[in-house]
């Protein structure tokens, strides 16, 4: 988190109740910093928070427009909080999250209060890639979760915060290849991979577009990115993949999975796996006999 910023901006949604899950990962992909949720008796107000680099217009449209499909949804407050403020609401504003059966995704303030039974990752709640709380991630951690073991080698394709490379390796990845074309990411990558204490060499990050230059052919590969960006990557995920490997393709919509399935069947893959979440599709997939 940048402390040097003077002030921040906020916009306040409500919501019916029920709608937790999509009003934060509304906040998370309008590019919020963070996100306070209450429960009032007439339904839910997310206090959601962006940085001062843009003007709170500019903020106001992309809200307005990521809620322009919820009639039930509304702004109904906007304004700028004080630094000095902002201490506050930040600590209240990332609860703990238990993503699918194994993991949970905590803010480093929460260290040592980690819920039995659960694998901790710890994430700087500022990383603007993945803090844990959009449904395309936590499609990618569950379905990890289920397809990554001990020993295996592996490749996050655009792995913004980390969070994905991390998972992999509290999973047992012996060696995992961090990969994000916005250079930009790599120093929140890095910070977040110091908080997980993340062995020196374990995770090795680089910037670059999707598997180009990468020399090394691994056990699973996973990337959480948009459509048009996975579909490009597909010819190259036979080259990275060893025989067996599994690949897991996160960041696609719903409707977006027969088109999807069928780009995966003519490069020689098929479906281990599938999870939804919301509007959201993901899929484990590996090579056909
Ligand atoms: C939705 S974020 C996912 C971040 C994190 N892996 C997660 O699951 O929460 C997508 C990330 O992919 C990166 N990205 C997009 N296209 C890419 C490409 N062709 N090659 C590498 N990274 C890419 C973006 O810069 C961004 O950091």
């Amino acid at each position: 988190m940048d402390n040097g910023e003077a002030f921040w901006w906020y916009i306040t949604i409500k919501a019916p109740e029920s709608q937790e899950d999509l009003l934060y990962s509304i906040a998370d992909a309008t590019g919020s910093i963070g996100a306070e949720l209450r429960e009032l008796p007439e339904g839910l107000i997310l206090k959601a928070y962006y940085r001062a680099s843009k003007d709170l217009e500019s903020w106001v449209s992309r809200v307005n427009e990521a809620i322009s499909k919820e009639p039930n949804m509304a702004i109904v407050d906007m304004g700028k909080v004080e630094n000095r403020q902002w201490h506050v609401a930040w600590r209240d504003a990332f609860p703990p999250l238990l993503v699918g059966e194994r993991f949970v995704v905590m803010a480093p303030w929460h260290k040592g209060n980690e819920p039995a039974g659960h694998i901790p990752i710890y994430i700087y709640p500022g990383s603007a890639f993945g803090t844990g709380y959009h449904e395309s991630t936590q499609i990618a951690l569950s379905l990890l979760s289920r397809h990554c073991r001990s020993g295996m080698t592996a490749i996050d394709v655009g792995s913004g915060s980390g969070i994905l490379s991390i998972a992999c390796w509290c999973l047992g990845a012996r060696k995992v290849y961090a990969r994000d074309v916005d250079p930009a990411t790599l120093e929140e990558a890095r910070r977040n991979f110091e908080l997980n204490e993340v062995e020196e060499g374990a995770i090795e990050l680089s910037s670059g577009d999707g598997l180009t230059g990468l020399p090394v052919a691994v056990d699973l590969i996973v990337a959480n990115i948009l459509l048009e960006e996975l579909l490009r990557l597909i010819p190259d995920i036979g080259v990275h993949l060893k025989d067996g490997g599994v690949a897991i393709f996160s960041g696609l919509i719903l409707k977006e999975r027969e088109s999807f399935l069928d780009a995966l069947q003519r490069a020689g893959f098929y479906a281990l796996d599938e999870l939804e979440k919301e509007e959201w599709w993901g899929v484990a997939a590996t090579r056909s006999a």
